[in-house]
């Protein structure tokens, strides 16, 4: 939401109090489902409240919102619903899921009024989704039938499905739909060429076979030697909180699944390239507690740019992987550093941690000295990890140091704390923990072959 849009809106919330006031009892048109609040659910709502996704109702009709009128007054009221875990005083972000002061009064009036039908005439049509995608896919690949055991605690799984593709495509919106939401932790699908598959399959495995000199596995998980020196304070450290001899990395990531995601929708004109021949890597994270095996087919949808790309987006994924967050600690600080190599655009930000995230933000220290917050999620929620998307990319310069800052709380105070007792460093499986910010950039200048959306 543009600055000036909001000041627009609440102008309009504002006025539309003092025409009430002035109009008195019975000059204002009734409030109906089908006329006001079923265009407003429609539009921020239904993406996840209808038949089978995400949510635990449909809002789709006014037999199904009915009941939960209520239920939705308070949280559009306290704005718990629609998600949204970006501080709004930091950064414009096209995919910004608020509501308008005007829709939250609307809904309100609607409840306080008794919540009712009205003409059904008056409802606009329902959005259409397809098959569970939050989006129209052009292709779809997914991987082949994987069993899940009963019991499968935490394992990463990485399947490699190869695209097929006879020429570059181009993505601007994908999005990771798990086969089974039951036991489909998340999902990460990333690009990687044909010969890179043996290579990555091989470390893996030797991985598995008694890991490296910073990393041990069990089962399917890999997990921080306790031995490796602790660094809290990543801007202090050469490698900025990474590995060492492991950096912080570019990847390339069509679209993830992780819980509260919805499709990644680039910017028009910027996409992310998928070359020929290359395969999609599905990590993917499997808990099965259902006390029987499953049969999981997690898969990518993509469409393909429509108008000419200018600007191919990759990700940093920057980490500190070298913390420790000590038992009870309900404030632990951990921070990471990177200072980028070239000119970037800045294209959009996700924060990643685990059950004891509590609050991240990255600042830019700029080549001349100046700071700027570029993105702040003050209260984290493990549940609902967004990729916020700028509203208006903009130039980071070679040399700015992008500073972040996070807290983890491992007291007894946060809820969804699987162990307070314990010492917690870095671990795949989400009862341990993970920092990251990534940064999805492209190259400042144009990138050199302009596609023609590969389809
Ligand atoms: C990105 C997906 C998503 C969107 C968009 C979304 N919701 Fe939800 N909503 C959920 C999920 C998942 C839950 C259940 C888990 C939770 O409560 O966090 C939920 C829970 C709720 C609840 C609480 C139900 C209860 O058990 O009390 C209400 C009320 C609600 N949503 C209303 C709305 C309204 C109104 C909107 C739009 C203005 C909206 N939601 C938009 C996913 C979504």
């Amino acid at each position: 939401m543009a600055m000036a849009g909001a000041v627009v809106r609440m102008a309009m919330a504002l006025g539309w109090c003092a025409l009430a006031a002035a109009g008195g009892t019975g000059a204002k048109p009734e409030v109906t489902f089908s006329r006001d609040v079923a265009p407003i659910f429609y539009r921020n709502c239904v993406v996840c409240h209808h038949p089978n996704d995400v949510a635990p109702m449909s809002l789709v009709t006014y037999k199904d919102a009915r009941p939960w009128a209520a239920a939705v007054r308070e949280a559009v009221a306290k704005r718990t619903m629609p998600p949204w875990h970006a501080d709004p005083s930091v950064g414009v972000f096209r995919n910004d899921a608020r509501l308008a002061p005007a829709d939250i009064a609307t809904i309100e009036e609607w409840v306080k009024s008794g919540a009712k039908e009205g003409n059904p005439a008056d409802l606009p049509p329902a959005p259409v989704f397809h098959d569970g995608w939050h989006m129209q896919p052009d292709v779809v690949l997914a991987i082949p039938p994987e069993q899940v055991a009963s019991g499968a605690q935490d394992e990463y799984e990485y399947i490699y499905v190869p695209t097929g593709f006879t020429e570059d495509k181009w993505v601007q919106v994908a999005e990771v739909l798990p086969g089974d939401r039951r036991v489909v932790h998340h999902a990460t699908v990333s690009v990687v060429s044909a010969d890179a598959v043996p290579k990555s399959q091989a470390n893996r495995e030797k991985s598995a076979a008694g890991g490296n000199k910073y990393r041990y596995t069990t089962g399917k998980v890999q997990h921080l030697r306790p031995e490796v020196p602790v660094v809290d304070d990543g801007c202090a450290d050469a490698g900025g909180g990474a590995l060492p001899g492991e950096g912080q990395y570019v990847n390339r990531v069509p679209a993830i699944y992780l819980p509260g995601h919805l499709p990644e929708v680039r910017p028009p004109g910027y996409a992310l390239k998928i070359p020929a021949g290359s395969y999609l890597q599905f990590q993917i994270h499997y808990s099965n507690r259902l006390g029987k095996t499953v049969t999981d087919r997690t898969a990518i949808g993509i469409q393909f740019a429509r108008e000419p790309v200018t600007h191919e987006v990759a990700q940093y994924e920057i980490w500190n992987n070298l913390f420790l967050i000590p038992p009870g600690d309900g404030d632990h600080r951990v921070t990471s550093c990177f200072t980028l190599p070239k000119d970037v655009t800045a294209v959009a930000y996700t924060a990643h941690m685990h059950y004891r995230g509590k609050s991240m933000k990255t600042e830019a220290i700029y080549p001349d000295g100046r700071h700027e917050m570029l993105f702040s999620v003050p209260k984290y929620d493990f549940h609902w990890q967004e990729t916020y998307f700028l509203e208006r990319q903009f130039v980071l310069p070679k040399g700015t140091k992008l500073v972040t800052t996070a807290y983890f709380d491992n007291s007894v105070n946060n809820p969804l704390n699987p162990n307070p007792a314990k010492a917690i460093r870095w671990g795949e499986p989400s009862d341990e923990e993970m920092m990251g910010f990534w940064l999805a950039f492209s190259d400042v200048s144009p990138a050199g072959e302009r596609a023609s959306g590969g389809r």
